[in-house]
């Protein structure tokens, strides 16, 4: 996860660099049902609007709810499928919050409306994610279900107005480029003070339908986009919030805007890139899936570590026998390719392992998604990984 905007007010009003902070336990991402009423293109949950069978139960969770306070977790992030179809959502978030978690929401807003809306203000959630993939027929399209848009957007709406901390997620392919102007300038025109870009990762649909995914240059385009909005923001005195994700390479190229646009900035925001340090899959983000398996982020279904009814968060995380687990905690991590000779590895940590070992069976390949030119990384010039647009996989499920 890169944060934009806490760089661009290093632009604004440097702080001193500071000892490295390392956050106590991982933030846990928890899927706790795989059911949703939409079945989205990209979707990594490759979820569906029917029931799961083996899905961790209320006391299931709550007893891992006490082994992750246990760990020292800060933050717990509610997802799915959707998840507002669980009955026990608002007990379970309550009791989270009674912990003492960061609690997070992640929805696709089609389900917030005025009979649960009261419910979801008092669950006092940190943050409530709706996702926004375009502007009505695009998002509708990419969502799979006219209407959903206008849905979606009515269930931001209710959540501003009950003073719900309410952010849009937005996560761009080939499919709905064109449209991020219009989501950020709905973001601007609707209040809204958090924005969350996704890059599309290889996982579940998305792997399926990675052919979708932007042509480099477009995703260029985007970042440009975003780093200028952050920074017209932070120029209105604007107090709002925009992060990437699934694309470390964002912290370079974010680099290389500011050597472009603040020159005299760009030592401190390169040592603050450092610090920060890129990708944190299997170290500092982790996932619960609904049955119950450990993965090292959202987008690593097809590898689990472990799963909580037979041994404890806890041991499942620290456990350094699974290779992958043992590769990501490494520093550096053993990357090949590009991603090894890149003079940015240390800021990057060497992106989205996942990419890589979709496409060649190897996690430590260089990441395809990243689009920084050979030049841009300092390397000679040669093939790279890439996916094709005319390369397609079998259909989506
Ligand atoms: C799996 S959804 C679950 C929550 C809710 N159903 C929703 O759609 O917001 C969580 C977030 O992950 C994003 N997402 C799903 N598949 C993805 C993929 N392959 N790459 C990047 N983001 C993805 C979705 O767009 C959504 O913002
Ligand atoms: S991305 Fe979210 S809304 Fe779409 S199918 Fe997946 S879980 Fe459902």
């Amino acid at each position: 996860m890169f944060r934009i905007s806490s760089y661009i007010r290093e632009i604004a009003a440097p702080t001193p660099l500071g000892p490295r902070r390392h956050p106590p336990g991982p933030v846990v991402i928890w899927n706790l049902i795989r059911r949703c009423n939409l079945t989205c293109k990209h979707c990594y949950s490759i979820s569906a609007d029917k029931d799961f069978a083996g899905e961790l139960g209320t006391d299931e969770v709550f007893t891992v709810m006490d082994d992750l306070k246990g760990f020292r977790v800060p933050v717990l992030i509610l997802s799915g499928g959707e998840p507002l179809l669980r009955p026990d959502i608002f007990e379970i978030a309550s009791r989270a919050k009674k912990m003492g978690f960061y609690v997070g929401l992640s929805s696709n807003g089609t389900l917030i409306d005025k009979s649960n809306i009261d419910a979801i203000a008092a669950a006092d959630f940190d943050y409530v994610g709706v996702s926004i993939d375009g502007i009505r027929d695009t998002h509708d399209k990419f969502r799979r279900l006219d209407g959903a848009f206008d849905r979606s957007l009515a269930g931001l709406r209710l959540c501003r107005e009950l003073g719900v901390k309410v952010g849009v997620r937005y996560t761009m392919t080939q499919d709905n480029a064109a449209d991020l102007p219009g989501v950020l300038q709905l973001v601007e025109d609707e209040g809204i003070d958090r924005f969350y870009f996704s890059h599309l990762n290889y996982a579940g649909r998305g792997n399926k339908n990675r052919a979708d995914d932007a042509h480099h240059i477009l995703t260029r385009d985007a970042m440009e986009l975003l780093f200028e909005t952050a920074w017209d923001c932070e120029q209105r005195g604007l107090d709002k919030d925009f992060t990437t994700g699934n694309n470390d390479a964002d912290g370079p190229f974010f680099l290389q805007w500011v050597q472009r646009r603040f020159p005299n900035r760009a030592a401190h925001i390169e040592a603050k890139l450092r610090q920060w340090g890129g990708n944190s899959s299997g170290v500092n983000v982790a996932n619960i899936d609904n049955l119950g398996n450990v993965h090292p982020d959202t987008m690593w279904w097809h590898h689990t570590l472990g799963n909580v009814r037979e041994r404890a968060f806890s041991e499942i995380w620290t456990d350094l026998s699974d290779p992958l687990m043992a590769g990501l905690k490494q520093s550096p991590r053993p990357v090949k390719g590009r991603c090894a000779e890149c003079r940015h590895l240390a800021m990057c940590n060497g992106n989205t392992r996942v990419r890589a070992q979709q496409l060649t069976n190897d996690p430590w390949q260089e990441d395809p998604g990243c689009y920084l030119t050979n030049a841009e990384i300092g390397v000679a010039d040669g093939d790279r990984l890439e996916v094709k647009p005319w390369v397609r996989l079998a259909p989506a499920a």
